[in-house]
Formats: structure tokens, sequence, C-alpha cells
């Protein structure tokens, strides 16, 4: 799995650097004023819901499974196959086929990077299993989800409820909600023979298609919630719900990689996370390409005054990643 980004300008492709992205800003709102940083792009926030026969998405699925300590294996769809059948598959944004044919890991505004899995997400799902983290009876946020395995952990380890956010809906219809159908299933009443696929050291995987339970299924997707939207939009769409959404854990992956989202994602948080509630973010040092990482959002949040910001994990090999916690300063506790 490659983890660089490709960077277009004016659709050009730079074939010199490997950790670039594309920057092209399409759908923009006008520039934040007390920033003055480019626009945060605009995408009206929606919900979505599972399809009644949702083990329709898995016909001929063919899956990955991520298995970190002791934590309840991950599946999710691979990749590979995935881009390989994309001209099946419903696109109305026309991302899949802009990332296809683009061959781009992200398109600033237009596609945000949600279709593979990035590799912070493993940073986080191995210091969850170091913390301890339950999740028992909580409410849990998955922002900027992409293919959801954090918020399928807190799903599978007894979360009350779930919410997954991307900010596109080509993302969460094909890829998070059968990403999340995919892990229906109780581990414990897995068959256990050879319905769990693993990549192979030369990456070679076997399809497989797997079998779904209607009831635990439904258990499971009755516990969740999913959103598409840029970010200012899906705050006001969870604060006009009847019981305005709060959440116990916010978890985000590979989200602070752009300076100019910055101050809808400190917002998002601030009103979102319930009193008492933590922030889980992993990220990368910096993002080459686009500027944002772990320094300017410290800054920016510390600027802002309202969290307390603590590393939980600093890696420091190749290019460094870390995993931090935010919570509430005691004094802004009340908002
Ligand atoms: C690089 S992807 C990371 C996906 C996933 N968390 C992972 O680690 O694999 C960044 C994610 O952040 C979300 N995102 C980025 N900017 C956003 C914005 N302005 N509004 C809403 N979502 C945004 C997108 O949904 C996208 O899936």
């Amino acid at each position: 799995m490659s983890f660089c980004f490709n960077f277009i300008v004016d659709g050009n492709p730079d074939k010199g650097g490997n950790t670039s992205l594309i920057n092209k800003t399409e759908f923009a709102a006008k520039p934040s004023e007390e920033s003055g940083s480019p626009a945060a792009p605009l995408k009206e926030a929606k919900e979505h819901f599972p399809p009644s026969h949702p083990q329709q998405l898995l016909d001929d699925a063919v899956y990955e499974t991520v298995s970190v300590g002791a934590l309840p294996p991950l599946h999710y769809l691979n990749e590979t196959v995935f881009e390989r059948t994309v001209s099946e598959r419903e696109d109305a944004e026309n991302v899949l086929s802009r990332t296809a044919e683009q061959r781009c890991d992200l398109i600033s505004g237009v596609y945000e990077g949600g279709l593979k899995v990035w590799e912070c997400t493993y940073d986080l799902l191995e210091v969850i299993d170091r913390e301890g983290e339950t999740f028992g009876e909580k409410t849990v946020l998955d922002l900027g989800c992409g293919a959801g395995l954090l918020g399928i952990l807190s799903l599978k380890r007894g979360a009350r409820q779930v919410h997954f956010q991307d900010y596109n809906s080509t993302v969460i219809e094909q890829l998070t909600v059968s990403n999340v159908i995919l892990n229906c299933h109780d581990d414990d009443t897995d068959d256990g023979k050879d319905c769990k696929l693993k990549k192979t050291k030369d990456g070679t995987l076997l399809p497989k298609r797997r079998a779904l339970d209607a009831a635990s299924q439904h258990l499971l997707l009755s516990r969740c919630k999913f959103f598409s939207g840029d970010w200012r939009t899906f705050l006001t769409l969870a604060s006009n719900q009847e019981t305005p959404l709060k959440y116990d854990i916010i978890m985000t992956s590979e989200t602070i990689y752009n300076t100019a989202y910055y101050p809808a994602l400190h917002d998002t948080l601030h009103k979102l996370l319930a009193a008492h509630g933590v922030v889980y973010l992993a990220t990368k040092s910096h993002y080459f390409g686009v500027g944002g990482g772990l320094h300017l959002f410290e800054t920016f949040v510390a600027q802002r005054g309202i969290f307390s910001l603590d590393h939980l994990w600093d890696g420091e090999d190749g290019l460094q990643r870390h995993v931090v916690v935010l919570r509430f300063k005691k004094e802004s506790e009340s908002h």
C-alpha cells in the first residue's frame, strides 16, 4: 500500500516527487476572514442511509483484514480491487473516475482522500490498543473517516452510537458503509476457516465473498449514522438535530494537512465534543505540498485556547508521525 501524494497543478502530474499532492481547490468558499488563508471547501452536509439490502454492496467483495494487538480484527475492502471496479460503481461526484484517471490521492475541495486507508490510522489503532480505550457505551465520531476503521473498531468494542463523517458522499456510500457491513459479523461467530483474507507478503489476495448475518448486521447498523459534506455544514447539520449531537470520543486521522481547514475543523471539535470527551488525532508532522502538519495545528489550537493537547505517541522512523489527544481546558468546558 502506498501513502504518497501525487501532485497535480493545472492537470499536470508532477513526476518528480513522491510526497506531494493535488491542491487544486474547486467549489471553494470565500477565504476565511480571520485567518486570511485560502478557502475551506464547501460541500453541503447530508445524512446517508444504508441500503435496505446492504449485503448486495458486498457482492464479489474482496477484502483485507488488519489485526492490531488485542483489538478485534477489522475488515475493509481491498483498495486495488476497489479501484479496478470503479467503472461498475455509482459515482455521482465523479471522484472515482477522476482519481482513477489522474492517479491522485487527494484533490483539494473535490476529493479529500477517503478512498484509501492512510497510515496514521494504523498508528492510532496501536495507541488505542496500548492505552486500553474501551469505547463501551460511548458515543463516537470518526471524523474524516474514509474507510472508517476507527469507527468500526469502536462499534466492535461496544460503542453505543458511532457516526462516520467523510467529505465525499461517494466514499461514504461506496466504501464506509460497505466496510461497516463487512464487519457486521461477530468475530467470535465467524466460521474462522478461510473467510478472512490477509494480504500475503507479495501482496496477493484471494477473493472470497463474506457471508452475512442479517440480524447482527441490522443490530450493528442501527448504532451507526453516516454523513458526508464539509465540516462547516456538517457542524450545522449536527447542531440542528432534534437532540444536538455530542460525542464522548472523536477520532480523526490524517485530517490536518491543510491549514485552510483548521477553523472549521476546530469549531467542529469544539462544538461536538462532550464536556468530558477526548479527541484522538493521528497525523504526520508535515504534509509536503499542502503545508499543514502538527506544529501548525498545535499553534492554532493554542491560539484558540479551548483545548489542551498532549502527545500520546511520537514516531521517529522516516517521515515523523504522531498521535495526540485533545481535551477541553478546565475553564473552557462550559463553552
Ligand atoms: C487523507 S483522508 C484520511 C482518511 C482516513 N481518516 C484515514 O486515515 O485513512 C482525509 C479525510 O479528511 C476528511 N476531510 C478533509 N478535509 C475536510 C473538510 N474540509 N471537510 C470535511 N471533511 C474533510 C475527508 O473526508 C478525508 O476522508
